[in-house]
Protein backbone atom coordinates (compact mmCIF):
# COMPACT_ATOMS: atom_id res chain seq x y z
CA UNK A 1 0.00 0.00 0.00
CA UNK A 2 1.31 3.54 -1.25
CA UNK A 3 1.54 6.16 1.48
CA UNK A 4 1.81 9.70 1.10
CA UNK A 5 4.25 12.11 3.31
CA UNK A 6 1.28 14.61 4.16
CA UNK A 7 -1.06 12.42 4.78
CA UNK A 8 -1.94 12.51 8.51
CA UNK A 9 -4.90 10.71 10.35
CA UNK A 10 -5.79 11.47 14.47
CA UNK A 11 -7.16 9.22 16.51
CA UNK A 12 -8.70 8.19 19.92
CA UNK A 13 -11.62 7.41 21.78
CA UNK A 14 -14.65 9.55 22.43
CA UNK A 15 -13.87 12.80 24.31
CA UNK A 16 -9.69 12.68 23.62
CA UNK A 17 -10.41 16.09 21.76
CA UNK A 18 -9.64 15.17 18.57
CA UNK A 19 -11.41 17.82 17.01
CA UNK A 20 -9.86 20.85 18.32
CA UNK A 21 -5.98 19.33 17.90
CA UNK A 22 -7.23 18.71 14.68
CA UNK A 23 -7.95 22.19 13.95
CA UNK A 24 -4.94 23.54 16.15
CA UNK A 25 -2.41 21.72 14.04
CA UNK A 26 -4.30 22.86 10.90
CA UNK A 27 -3.69 25.94 11.63
CA UNK A 28 -0.47 25.84 12.33
CA UNK A 29 0.34 24.08 9.37
CA UNK A 30 -1.18 27.05 7.92
CA UNK A 31 0.11 29.81 9.14
CA UNK A 32 3.15 28.32 7.76
CA UNK A 33 2.19 28.34 3.92
CA UNK A 34 0.90 25.15 3.84
CA UNK A 35 -2.01 24.17 1.82
CA UNK A 36 -4.29 22.09 4.48
CA UNK A 37 -7.39 20.05 3.92
CA UNK A 38 -9.10 18.54 6.67
CA UNK A 39 -12.06 16.07 6.67
CA UNK A 40 -13.19 13.65 8.88
CA UNK A 41 -14.22 9.80 9.05
CA UNK A 42 -17.03 8.20 8.43
CA UNK A 43 -17.79 11.32 5.95
CA UNK A 44 -15.58 13.69 4.02
CA UNK A 45 -17.84 13.79 0.95
CA UNK A 46 -21.26 14.59 0.68
CA UNK A 47 -22.70 10.61 -0.28
CA UNK A 48 -19.81 9.79 2.72
CA UNK A 49 -21.41 11.81 4.77
CA UNK A 50 -24.88 10.85 4.22
CA UNK A 51 -23.88 6.78 5.19
CA UNK A 52 -22.46 8.62 8.36
CA UNK A 53 -25.97 10.09 9.31
CA UNK A 54 -26.89 6.05 8.80
CA UNK A 55 -24.66 4.64 10.97
CA UNK A 56 -24.10 6.88 13.73
CA UNK A 57 -28.29 7.48 14.10
CA UNK A 58 -29.85 5.49 17.13
CA UNK A 59 -31.54 2.86 16.45
CA UNK A 60 -34.18 0.48 18.57
CA UNK A 61 -32.33 -2.01 18.40
CA UNK A 62 -28.36 -3.59 18.09
CA UNK A 63 -26.85 -3.30 14.52
CA UNK A 64 -25.12 -6.10 13.47
CA UNK A 65 -21.57 -5.74 13.53
CA UNK A 66 -20.70 -6.75 10.36
CA UNK A 67 -23.26 -4.59 8.13
CA UNK A 68 -21.84 -1.82 10.94
CA UNK A 69 -18.29 -2.25 8.79
CA UNK A 70 -19.49 -2.66 5.86
CA UNK A 71 -20.90 0.72 6.04
CA UNK A 72 -17.28 2.38 7.51
CA UNK A 73 -15.82 0.81 4.18
CA UNK A 74 -17.89 1.95 2.13
CA UNK A 75 -17.96 5.08 3.60
CA UNK A 76 -14.29 5.00 3.49
CA UNK A 77 -13.44 4.00 -0.49
CA UNK A 78 -16.05 6.95 -1.65
CA UNK A 79 -13.94 9.34 1.13
CA UNK A 80 -10.88 7.91 -0.71
CA UNK A 81 -11.23 7.90 -4.03
CA UNK A 82 -13.48 11.51 -4.26
CA UNK A 83 -11.25 13.69 -1.42
CA UNK A 84 -8.52 12.47 -0.28
CA UNK A 85 -6.54 11.16 -3.22
CA UNK A 86 -7.43 14.03 -5.14
CA UNK A 87 -6.76 16.70 -2.38
CA UNK A 88 -2.90 14.56 -1.98
CA UNK A 89 -2.34 15.05 -5.60
CA UNK A 90 -2.66 18.75 -5.93
CA UNK A 91 -0.37 19.07 -3.30
CA UNK A 92 -2.54 19.71 0.20
CA UNK A 93 -1.52 18.07 3.80
CA UNK A 94 -4.84 16.17 4.62
CA UNK A 95 -5.93 15.76 7.85
CA UNK A 96 -8.14 13.36 8.65
CA UNK A 97 -9.77 12.68 11.83
CA UNK A 98 -10.06 8.87 11.85
CA UNK A 99 -9.41 6.54 9.43
CA UNK A 100 -8.12 2.94 9.23
CA UNK A 101 -7.10 2.30 12.84
CA UNK A 102 -10.76 3.53 14.28
CA UNK A 103 -11.98 0.34 11.78
CA UNK A 104 -9.67 -2.04 13.78
CA UNK A 105 -10.17 -0.73 17.39
CA UNK A 106 -13.92 -0.01 16.79
CA UNK A 107 -15.60 -3.19 14.39
CA UNK A 108 -12.52 -5.67 15.65
CA UNK A 109 -11.35 -4.82 19.78
CA UNK A 110 -14.50 -2.79 20.60
CA UNK A 111 -16.93 -4.95 18.62
CA UNK A 112 -15.63 -8.87 18.91
CA UNK A 113 -14.52 -9.47 15.00
CA UNK A 114 -11.67 -10.82 13.98
CA UNK A 115 -9.01 -7.73 14.20
CA UNK A 116 -6.55 -9.24 11.43
CA UNK A 117 -9.52 -9.78 9.14
CA UNK A 118 -11.09 -6.21 9.89
CA UNK A 119 -7.48 -4.62 9.56
CA UNK A 120 -7.12 -6.39 6.13
CA UNK A 121 -10.52 -5.35 4.70
CA UNK A 122 -9.91 -1.44 6.49
CA UNK A 123 -6.46 -0.84 4.79
CA UNK A 124 -7.82 -2.40 1.17
CA UNK A 125 -10.38 0.00 1.63
CA UNK A 126 -8.19 2.92 2.74
CA UNK A 127 -5.89 2.46 -0.07
CA UNK A 128 -3.15 4.83 1.59
CA UNK A 129 -1.72 4.09 4.34
CA UNK A 130 -0.96 7.92 6.81
CA UNK A 131 2.45 9.00 6.86
CA UNK A 132 1.75 9.67 10.34
CA UNK A 133 -1.07 8.91 13.08
CA UNK A 134 -1.39 10.77 16.33
CA UNK A 135 -3.26 8.62 18.73
CA UNK A 136 -4.60 11.04 21.40
CA UNK A 137 -5.04 8.62 24.49
CA UNK A 138 -6.25 8.96 27.69
CA UNK A 139 -8.09 6.61 30.64
CA UNK A 140 -11.61 6.28 29.38
CA UNK A 141 -13.63 7.31 32.68
CA UNK A 142 -11.99 10.48 31.78
CA UNK A 143 -13.04 10.64 28.15
CA UNK A 144 -16.38 9.61 29.11
CA UNK A 145 -16.83 12.52 31.30
CA UNK A 146 -15.88 15.07 29.05
CA UNK A 147 -18.43 14.11 26.55
CA UNK A 148 -21.14 13.54 29.42
CA UNK A 149 -19.65 17.19 30.11
CA UNK A 150 -20.40 18.64 26.81
CA UNK A 151 -23.50 16.34 26.34
CA UNK A 152 -22.69 14.60 23.25
CA UNK A 153 -23.77 11.11 21.97
CA UNK A 154 -23.73 9.10 18.79
CA UNK A 155 -25.12 5.52 18.83
CA UNK A 156 -21.46 4.04 20.06
CA UNK A 157 -20.86 7.34 22.86
CA UNK A 158 -23.37 5.37 24.63
CA UNK A 159 -21.62 2.08 24.40
CA UNK A 160 -20.85 0.93 27.89
CA UNK A 161 -17.74 1.38 29.35
CA UNK A 162 -15.98 -1.83 28.60
CA UNK A 163 -16.34 -1.14 24.94
CA UNK A 164 -14.61 1.98 25.04
CA UNK A 165 -12.05 -0.09 27.22
CA UNK A 166 -11.20 -1.89 24.43
CA UNK A 167 -11.59 0.51 21.76
CA UNK A 168 -8.43 1.67 23.92
CA UNK A 169 -6.64 -1.03 24.35
CA UNK A 170 -6.72 -1.90 20.04
CA UNK A 171 -5.74 1.79 19.56
CA UNK A 172 -2.76 0.78 22.71
CA UNK A 173 -1.83 -2.60 20.62
CA UNK A 174 -2.06 -1.02 17.23
CA UNK A 175 0.76 1.87 18.48
CA UNK A 176 2.92 -0.80 19.70
CA UNK A 177 2.00 -3.06 16.63
CA UNK A 178 3.36 0.44 14.12
CA UNK A 179 5.38 2.73 16.10
CA UNK A 180 7.07 4.18 13.08
CA UNK A 181 3.51 5.48 11.85
CA UNK A 182 1.62 6.24 15.13
CA UNK A 183 2.23 8.24 18.02
CA UNK A 184 0.85 7.66 21.20
CA UNK A 185 0.60 11.28 22.92
CA UNK A 186 -1.09 12.18 26.24
CA UNK A 187 -4.23 13.71 25.84
CA UNK A 188 -4.92 13.59 29.43
CA UNK A 189 -2.81 16.97 30.09
CA UNK A 190 -4.07 20.90 29.03
CA UNK A 191 -4.90 21.90 25.24
CA UNK A 192 -1.73 24.11 24.77
CA UNK A 193 0.30 20.57 25.96
CA UNK A 194 -1.16 18.55 23.99
CA UNK A 195 -1.02 20.73 21.31
CA UNK A 196 3.10 21.41 21.98
CA UNK A 197 3.33 17.27 21.91
CA UNK A 198 1.20 17.34 18.33
CA UNK A 199 3.92 20.13 16.69
CA UNK A 200 6.66 18.66 17.87
CA UNK A 201 6.17 14.98 16.50
CA UNK A 202 5.39 16.52 13.58
CA UNK A 203 8.30 18.46 12.88
CA UNK A 204 10.11 15.71 14.09
CA UNK A 205 8.55 12.83 11.75
CA UNK A 206 7.30 14.78 9.04
CA UNK A 207 10.29 17.07 9.43
CA UNK A 208 7.88 19.86 9.10
CA UNK A 209 9.41 23.19 10.49
CA UNK A 210 6.14 24.64 12.49
CA UNK A 211 7.09 27.07 15.14
CA UNK A 212 6.36 26.14 19.21
CA UNK A 213 2.85 27.33 18.98
CA UNK A 214 2.55 30.92 21.36
CA UNK A 215 -0.39 31.48 23.36
CA UNK A 216 -2.11 33.67 20.42
CA UNK A 217 -2.59 30.62 18.48
CA UNK A 218 -5.09 29.13 20.96
CA UNK A 219 -7.27 31.95 21.31
CA UNK A 220 -10.92 30.98 20.28
CA UNK A 221 -10.31 27.66 21.44
CA UNK A 222 -9.89 27.47 25.09
P1 LIG B 1 -16.61 11.07 15.90
O1 LIG B 1 -16.71 11.87 14.64
O2 LIG B 1 -17.23 11.69 17.06
O3 LIG B 1 -15.24 10.59 16.17
O4 LIG B 1 -17.60 9.82 15.70
C1 LIG B 1 -17.45 8.82 14.80
C2 LIG B 1 -17.89 7.54 15.48
O5 LIG B 1 -17.73 6.49 14.55
C3 LIG B 1 -17.07 7.20 16.70
O6 LIG B 1 -17.93 6.70 17.71
C4 LIG B 1 -16.16 6.08 16.23
C5 LIG B 1 -16.96 5.44 15.12
N1 LIG B 1 -16.15 4.82 14.05
C6 LIG B 1 -16.12 3.44 13.98
O7 LIG B 1 -16.71 2.75 14.81
N2 LIG B 1 -15.41 2.88 12.96
C7 LIG B 1 -14.73 3.61 12.02
O8 LIG B 1 -14.11 3.05 11.10
C8 LIG B 1 -14.78 5.04 12.13
C9 LIG B 1 -14.06 5.87 11.10
C10 LIG B 1 -15.49 5.60 13.15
Amino acid sequence: MNSSAKFITIEGIEGAGKSTQLRLLAKALTANGEAVTVTREPGGTPFAEQIRDLVLAHTDGPVDPECELYLYLAARAEHVAHHILPRLKSGDWVICDRFTDATVAYQGNGRGLETAWVRHLAEHAGRIKPALTLLLDLPVETGLARMRERGAGNRLDLEHTAFHQEVRKGYLEAAEAEPERIARIDASTSLEQIHRQIVATVNQRLGAHLPAPLAPALEGDR
